[in-house]
């Protein structure tokens, strides 16, 4: 393919797509993505794009300025006749809110998705989505979704050393867990059922385990740490049932509130994430708990060099 790629970032992906740019060995796009002095989202392409084959990585975690920066980059590489943009949004926000759930709620995972797939952006990728369904929002782009699991498990059959069960934290988890536990060479694996106070708060003594944790380790896989109240609860259940070590494999850490703090007072041996949200080295070595990050980058490139050179995206997640 002729077409020049070109790498832009928004402020929530910026050591993410230099990883990936260093990967594909290429220099990272120039651009001003700034704010006026109001706070109001600046951004300029400094360089040309005119028939360029141009990929955007911003992460679309708090504060909304991330989305913000990420529909302005494809806007303004459209403005300036980009000859293909794709977005590349390793976290997608606001995807827990996909369905009117209680009376007079937006679905706001559809007004955000709008918001991206109406700033002139033929295709996206995705990664490890919560709500699958919302995928459609972004008719008519083309969209692919990389997984987690494809980073985390090489690294989870290093920790899997004594007898283990991978576990759902909660009901929603299952299809990822069974993913997870076959990956594993695992038959089984365990459910988590919870029921949350009216103030979303987890109480312990709700949870229910389907399935048997007694004498041995347990590897919670989820999409996304928040406040970590579910897995800290979850952790907390599986110890009353006798569990070993206790690990946590989560793609996105968003790392909210005291997180870092119920993580360190709980038995949870272990955490595992990935780099699809930034966080300063210091922060993630601060606590008792072992957090490690892995890096989606390797895997980010590859499907950003299978885009550019037109192969397929899906061979990736099934090889
Ligand atoms: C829920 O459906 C998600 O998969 C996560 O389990 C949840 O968002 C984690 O939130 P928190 O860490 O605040 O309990």
């Amino acid at each position: 393919m002729d077409r020049r790629i070109k790498v832009f970032s928004g402020n929530a992906s910026n050591l993410l797509a230099e990883e990936v740019c260093k990967l594909l060995s290429i220099k990272p796009g120039l651009a001003e993505v700034g704010r006026f002095k109001d706070g109001e989202v600046r951004v300029q392409i400094k360089e040309d794009v005119r028939g360029a084959d141009v990929f955007i990585i911003n992460s679309t975690e708090p504060p909304a300025e991330n989305f913000i920066e990420a529909g302005l980059l494809a806007e303004a590489a459209c403005g300036a006749s980009a000859d293909r943009i794709t977005l590349v949004i390793p976290y997608l926000g606001y995807n827990r809110q996909d369905r009117k759930d209680r009376p007079r709620v937006p679905i706001s995972a559809s007004v955000m998705i709008n918001f991206l797939a109406n700033r002139g952006a033929n295709r996206v990728l995705l990664f490890d989505l919560h709500s699958e369904p919302t995928m459609g929002y972004f008719k008519p782009m083309v969209v692919d979704q990389l997984y987690g699991s494809k980073v985390s498990i090489p690294y989870i059959k290093g920790l899997a050393k004594n007898p283990f069960v991978v576990a759902s934290p909660d009901k929603g988890g299952g299809p990822r867990a069974e993913t997870y536990a076959r990956l594993l060479g695992q038959e089984d694996f365990v459910f988590f059922f919870k029921s949350r106070k009216g103030t979303g708060e987890i109480k312990v003594e709700s949870i229910k385990i389907v399935g048997n944790v007694e004498g041995k380790d347990v590897i919670f896989v989820d999409d996304i740490i928040d406040t970590a109240g579910t897995i800290v609860a979850d952790s907390l259940a599986a110890k009353t049932a006798g569990a070993n070590n206790i690990y946590v494999v989560a793609t996105h850490a968003l790392f909210s509130g005291e997180a870092f703090k119920r993580m360190d007072d709980s038995p949870i041996t272990e955490v595992v994430i990935t780099n699809t949200i930034s966080h300063k080295p210091s922060e993630l070595k601060a606590g008792r708990v072992l957090i490690t990050s892995l890096s989606v980058a390797p895997l980010l490139a590859e499907a950003v060099r299978r885009i550019h050179e037109g192969e397929s995206v899906s061979s990736l997640i099934l090889s």
